[in-house]
């Protein structure tokens, strides 16, 4: 019989469901965004995230069971976001999920957000069907983490590399800001970065020795790069503003993809991997994704994008193999805001 996992996913601003048969077929994938409540702050606020979660979570629910066919009662187990995020936002999910598993008496699963982006590739067309095989190394890159993680077979992890201050995705969307770009920013610096003749350039932390990483600087240098160039904080007379936009964006895009595709293919090959796994809304950018793939000697798989950003499809997967491993969790859970991978 195929074992049916309903996904939720509330730890940042996406409420999401998805259904997922045996870990690897998608049944449904629901997503919500809240992107157009937070953009005119500029980033997620805490409280308004949670609110819309509390609106939107039940309608998400009952569309990703619909979409799949597949009625509540019908589910094998529960699998639920428990952390890292944001309290009040994983609060929904969490509570919502308890109240499903113990209505109908099945397991509540907790999964740790960043695994379930590295699950997200077990899913549909990036499925490992080629199966590479452990150990693998993994890039967990989103608003709150860029993680180099060596897998080292399923639900084993060692934290190898990291952001010793702003995460890759946070660097992006500071970036955009200082552009006068919108919110989230990633897919905006992308969006205008096309086009760019590569004529500006920004500096790169190599953090030498290290597989961590540092975005902090970059951003500061974008932003004398803006200021000199006459586009910050607002245009200059004369500037041809659209033509600097587009430079800037690119010069930012492609110190950060240079950076991070050369630590994930050194690597890569400091731990002999038999492949590596992206995950996270910043591998659903394409020069990241294209740079990784032209580096990398070994087999690369990368989520489609709308599986690399947050969802609740990875959280079912995910799920999945704890379930098959007998994890399940007590209904007493707390959120865990700071939770760690590896
Ligand atoms: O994984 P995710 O959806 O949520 C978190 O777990 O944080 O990642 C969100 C982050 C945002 O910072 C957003 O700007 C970034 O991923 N992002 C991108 C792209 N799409 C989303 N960054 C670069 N290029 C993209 N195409
Ligand atoms: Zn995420």
């Amino acid at each position: 019989m195929a074992i049916k996992i309903l996904g939720i996913e509330t730890s940042c601003d996406e409420t999401a469901a998805g259904v997922v048969e045996d870990g690897r077929t998608l049944l449904s994938n629901v997503i919500s965004s809240q992107a157009h409540l937070h953009s005119k702050y500029g980033g997620v606020v805490p409280e308004i995230a949670s609110r819309q979660h509390v609106r939107d979570l039940v309608p998400v629910l009952e569309q990703a069971s619909a979409n799949a066919g597949v009625g509540l009662e019908e589910m094998d187990a529960i699998a639920v976001t428990f952390g890292p995020g944001l309290a009040g936002s994983l609060i929904t999910g969490v509570n919502a999920a308890k109240a499903i598993a113990y209505s109908l008496g099945i397991p509540l699963i907790g999964v740790n957000h960043l695994e379930g982006h590295i699950y997200a590739s077990w899913l549909g067309q990036g499925d490992l069907a080629s199966d590479p095989g452990f150990p693998l190394a993994c890039l967990v890159a989103s608003g709150g983490h860029t993680d180099l993680l060596l897998m080292e077979g399923h639900g084993s992890y060692k934290l190898v590399g990291r952001s010793r201050d702003d995460a890759a995705g946070e660097a992006f969307d500071k970036a955009a800001r200082i552009l006068g770009l919108g919110f989230p920013g990633g897919p905006e610096i992308q969006r205008v970065s096309k086009g760019a003749t590569g004529e500006e350039t920004l500096p790169r932390a190599w953090m030498k020795d290290t597989l961590d990483f540092s975005f902090s600087g970059l951003k500061t240098a974008l932003l004398h790069l803006a200021q000199d160039r006459g586009i910050y904080p607002a245009p200059e007379d004369g500037v041809d503003q659209e033509r600097l936009i587009r430079e800037l964006a690119a010069a930012f895009q492609e110190s950060v993809v240079d950076v991070i595709s050369s630590k994930l293919v050194e690597m890569a090959a400091k731990y002999r991997v038999k492949g590596l796994v992206l995950g996270g809304g910043v591998t659903a950018n394409s020069r990241l994704r294209e740079e990784i793939v032209r580096r990398s000697p070994f087999p690369v798989i990368i989520p489609p994008p709308i599986l690399c950003t947050d969802n609740g499809a990875m959280i079912a997967t995910c799920g999945y193999f704890q379930y098959l491993r007998g994890e399940q969790t007590p209904l007493d859970i707390d959120v865990d805001p700071g939770l760690l991978l590896g």
